[in-house]
């Protein structure tokens, strides 16, 4: 099976490109009342993969999807959507799951880390809830998918910047930018110390390694008065990357499970 994200008004059109190619589609689910997910049978399951990335090669929000059973189940539990702070909700453009109303809707496609699901995106998510003030400037250190970055537009930030390492994480981020009708979003390859800076909000999603080696320059694109938001990092790294971080202040320190959020104050 694969699923095909599209709108209400697009479903005509995408019937017929995939009847252009052969492709039926099965049923589909009305998630939202923008969202559809057609879901298209393919003779092999096997080959499922290999025709949702032609579709997305078309500019189609395609993805493999199991048939049944127990990776189903798996499927629908990952695609679930995730609401955080009652402020953000964080869904796959493709999860048939209902999200009519859902408050702070961001869908994602395909490509960069960051669902929602994972706990160091939900701490940070919860930090940005309190900590984005209207017409902000927000800076996203390791962007992934982007989700950090369209979550602080969605809460009123007029301009997220969004770097990572990979050009794929780059490019996603734009498409979500896009699929969520979110403007204010740069997302770039630039090294961190040629962004032109400061900025109100700093989060940085990335492994202790990496934020203690670009320790200088975060702590450089803080505003006075801004705040720094690191995850990725364990509790018991907290006080070593606090070190690093200085001469920023620690607000506060959370944890879920083994990972751990800690903000710090320029
Ligand atoms: C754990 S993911 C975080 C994704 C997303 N921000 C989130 O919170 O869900 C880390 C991302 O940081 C990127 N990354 C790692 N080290 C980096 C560095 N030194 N500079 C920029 N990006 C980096 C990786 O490529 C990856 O996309």
């Amino acid at each position: 099976m694969i699923a095909v994200a599209t709108r209400e008004r697009d479903i005509d059109r995408l019937t017929t490109e995939l009847d252009s190619l052969g492709l039926a589609i099965q049923t589909v689910a009305a998630p939202s009342d923008e969202r559809r997910v057609a879901l298209v049978a393919v003779p092999k399951e096997s080959s499922g993969e290999r025709l949702a990335v032609e579709l997305r090669s078309r500019g189609m929000l395609a993805v493999s999807r199991p048939d049944g059973g127990a990776r189903l189940a798996a499927w629908q539990r990952d695609t679930a959507p995730v609401t955080i702070a009652d402020r953000i909700t964080v869904s796959a453009a493709w999860s048939e799951h209902h999200r009519h109303h859902a408050p702070g809707l961001i869908e994602l496609g395909h490509g960069g880390f960051g669902s929602g699901h994972h706990p160091t995106t939900r701490l940070i998510i919860e930090e940005l809830v309190e900590r984005v003030r209207l017409g902000g400037r927000v800076l996203d250190v390791g962007c992934g998918s982007g989700v950090l970055a369209l979550s602080a537009l969605a809460l009123g930030a007029s301009h997220a910047v969004a770097v990572d390492l990979k050009p794929e994480a780059v490019s996603a981020a734009e498409r979500n930018a896009d699929l969520n009708d979110l403007a204010g979003l740069d997302a770039t390859l630039e090294p961190l110390g040629a962004i032109p800076g400061p900025f109100d909000v700093v989060v940085a999603n990335i492994a202790r390694a990496g934020i203690v080696e670009l320790a200088r320059v975060l702590v450089a694109q803080v505003a006075a008065g801004g705040c720094l938001a690191v995850s990725g990092i364990s509790p018991r790294q907290c006080d070593q990357v606090a070190g690093f971080l200085r001469p920023l202040t620690e607000l506060r320190r959370r944890s879920e499970g083994e990972w751990a959020v800690m903000v710090l104050q320029k």
